[in-house]
């Protein structure tokens, strides 16, 4: 079987974990059902392949093909992630760990026998969609992020991070960074579902990644006076929402003038009544800038605003501008002749590991409707088998 039939036949085996009827799109948080399923469908799914599975310290999957402690600076671990946010596409995450999947698939069947061992990864938690930090997964492997820091995590239950691990038997006193995973990726390509235009524009089914847009995530509480929603006058008012309202229009207009992104695309009203003046607004803000110092000036200004309306800033995450190894994507890019090399705003667990010194690369695959994070992200048969193809090419050419 070919890849044009069975990268397909991969999507519709998982096709319905995690499916959101209301909303459309997937709900496939870390740490849930649906979770744990994807993580049983990669750990079978690689077991037929003959493959090795591990686990690491931070909850990482990992399947090698060949002895990944043999010649580990020459190993090359392929995949991305299984998880997702709240009504995401099929495809973020997913397309880069099947396609992998396949393309390991193809090679096997070819009698193809790798110098160094040949790894896929699925990363836990890339979204960051339950607990708030993205690219949990990696920033644990790598010690970015330490059990302090977990500790202080919460689901949007208020459940904390580690009463949610423990229930799935996992110890999260022992999530920590794991050396011998880390020295076994000797280099690290992450195909992905392009998160915008960009090939659609230059008509590429196929592009390589240049950097990554340093970016953010804070908080900020409002506070107010709850009241009856019909007998309290307006002008007698103190409605957290209403400088919710204002905080968001002006942190939109602050982005604006510093050419740069923010979204407030999570907001929780306390207690959330229809006929009630909230008392308390949560609310998220991602921001994202083509440079640090436009993005460190852009939080200071979100900063004072919200300080304004009552709340302190906090921050959550912060990925700083992510430049993936030159010398990898060039070589990728003579291995597949050349292609489009396109920078993101998205943020990807290849990026962690760069930051972390480790060789890292990533092939995108174009997006029909340019639309990510939403069930709208779409991708064409053709460039995903493309994606496939390039994939195994990428392999004979740096693992031959
Ligand atoms: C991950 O997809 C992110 O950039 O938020
Ligand atoms: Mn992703
Ligand atoms: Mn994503």
């Amino acid at each position: 079987m070919n890849s044009s039939t069975r990268l397909p036949q991969l999507f519709a085996q998982i096709a319905a974990i995690g499916y959101d009827a209301v909303h459309g799109g997937y709900r496939r948080f870390a740490y849930s059902d649906e979770d744990r399923e994807l993580r049983t469908f990669f750990a079978q799914t690689v077991s037929e392949l003959g493959l090795t599975l591990s686990v690491d310290t931070a909850n990482n999957q990992w399947a090698w093909w060949g002895d990944p402690d043999l010649d580990p600076e020459h190993n090359l671990v392929l995949g991305s992630h299984l998880d997702s946010v709240p009504a995401g596409g099929a495809y973020d995450g997913p397309l880069g760990v099947l396609s992998a999947i396949c393309a390991v698939e193809q090679l096997l069947r070819d009698g193809f026998r790798p110098r160094a061992a040949v790894g896929i990864a699925n990363f836990i938690d890339e979204e960051g969609a339950r607990f708030g930090v993205a690219c949990l997964g990696s920033r644990v492997l790598t010690g970015e992020t330490t059990s302090t820091r977990l500790e202080q995590l919460r689901d949007y239950d208020r459940r904390s991070f580690g009463e949610v691990v423990r229930a799935t038997g996992v110890e999260p006193t022992q999530l920590r960074r794991d050396e011998r995973a880390l020295s076994r990726i000797g280099r690290f390509v992450e195909l992905h579902i392009e998160q915008g235009h960009q090939l659609i524009s230059l008509a590429a089914p196929l592009g390589l990644a240049s950097f990554i847009w340093p970016h953010g995530r804070w908080s900020t509480t409002l506070s107010g006076v709850p009241n009856h929603a019909g007998t309290t006058p307006l002008a007698e008012r103190d409605d957290p929402v209403i400088k919710a309202a204002n905080f968001i229009l002006d942190l939109t207009a602050c982005a604006e003038r510093h050419k740069a992104v923010a979204t407030c695309g999570k907001i929780v009203v306390e207690p959330n009544a229809v006929n009630a003046i909230a008392s308390k607004v949560h609310l998220w803000v991602d921001a994202r800038a083509e440079d640090g110092d436009r993005l460190e000036r852009l939080a200071a200004e979100i900063g004072e605003l919200a300080h304004g309306y009552g709340g302190v800033l906090v921050n959550e995450s912060l990925t700083p501008a992510t430049v993936f190894d030159t010398e990898l994507t060039g070589r990728i890019g003579s291995i597949l002749g050349h292609l489009p090399v396109i920078s993101t705003g998205a943020g990807h667990d290849a990026g962690i590991l760069a930051t972390h010194g480790i060789p890292a690369a990533m092939l995108f695959v174009r997006n029909p409707t340019g639309v990510s994070h939403s069930p709208l992200e779409d991708a064409d048969e053709e460039d995903m088998a493309a994606g496939v193809d390039a994939l195994i090419r990428v392999i004979q050419g740096l693992s031959g």
